[in-house]
């Protein structure tokens, strides 16, 4: 059981983000990825499609071993994690994004924060309910923002384009006086400097990542599934070949990376 690979899936490179400080925190831990480039955007699929989509992964991580099974990914993690948990809690652990930065969130006292996703997260309004359970006092603004996940997925980063589309969603004026900006989908990590520097470093721009990550070692320790073998060995699949998932890949993963392609929908 503790050798088993830490399961993990998003619709492309932005589990990537949780995957890097899962390694950083956890890096005797070995992991299976999946990235459903064959779907992407899931932001603006329905929720019965990411439902399906995230069933079928979830079957695949499982036949690969999985002892936890973690959506690292928002879109998926407001439509499909409720039923997932439901069906799978007493095979696998179940994580998602959402709740881990929730419970972090209710433990600050925001005045006012701003979320940022794709539409199918932000029209789920599952932070905003989340949110005003875990902290009645924060006022909570939410912004679909469904041009960074193509602009980063095309490499738009750090240049012209991407500079005036971050420009053109962050200046809304609903934003004004935010104390803090969550990173609703965890693409936007990889343009996490480019939004702190839009705000000039003065709003705390927040992303699931590394509060994923602690949860997570949290409940190996618990559970006594720590990886203490020595041996480790990390796997990524997408269901459609695309060279720039492979560059950001080698990119956080520094050097070669072990990709195949699985197509689990034939
Ligand atoms: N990275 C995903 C999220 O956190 C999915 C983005 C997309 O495919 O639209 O929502």
């Amino acid at each position: 059981m503790k050798e088993q690979p830490i399961g993990i899936f998003d619709s492309g490179v932005g589990g990537l983000t949780v995957a890097h400080a899962i390694k950083q925190i956890l890096p005797g831990e070995s992991l299976v990825y999946f990235g459903d480039t064959a779907h992407l955007p899931y932001g603006d699929k329905s929720a019965e499609s990411i439902k399906y989509y995230s069933r079928k992964i979830t079957e695949f991580l499982l036949n690969h071993n999985s002892k936890v099974i973690l959506v690292a990914c928002n879109s998926a993690s407001a439509s499909a994690f409720d039923s997932l948990k439901l069906e799978y809690c007493d095979k696998v652990i179940m994580m998602d994004v959402i709740n881990p930065v929730v419970n972090y969130l209710g433990t600050r006292n925001f005045r006012k924060i701003g979320v940022i996703g794709t539409k199918r997260t932000i029209m789920s309004g599952t932070y905003d309910e989340k949110l005003m359970e875990k902290s009645p006092q924060t006022e909570v603004i939410s912004m679909a923002t469904p041009l960074l996940v193509p602009m980063i997925e095309e490499g738009f980063i750090f240049d012209d384009i991407s500079n005036a589309i971050i420009r053109t969603y962050l200046s809304n004026e609903i934003f004004s006086g935010i104390e803090a900006l969550v990173l609703a989908c965890t693409h936007y990590p990889i343009i996490k400097n480019q939004i702190s520097k839009f705000f000039n470093f003065n709003v705390e721009v927040i992303d699931s990542a590394r509060t994923v990550s602690l949860i997570l070692r949290e409940a190996l320790e618990k559970n006594n599934l720590l990886n203490d073998s020595g041996k480790v060995i990390d796997r990524f699949f997408i269901s459609d070949y695309t060279s720039y998932f492979e560059k950001i890949a080698r990119m956080f993963f520094e050097g070669e990376i072990n990709l195949m392609k699985a197509d689990i929908w034939n």
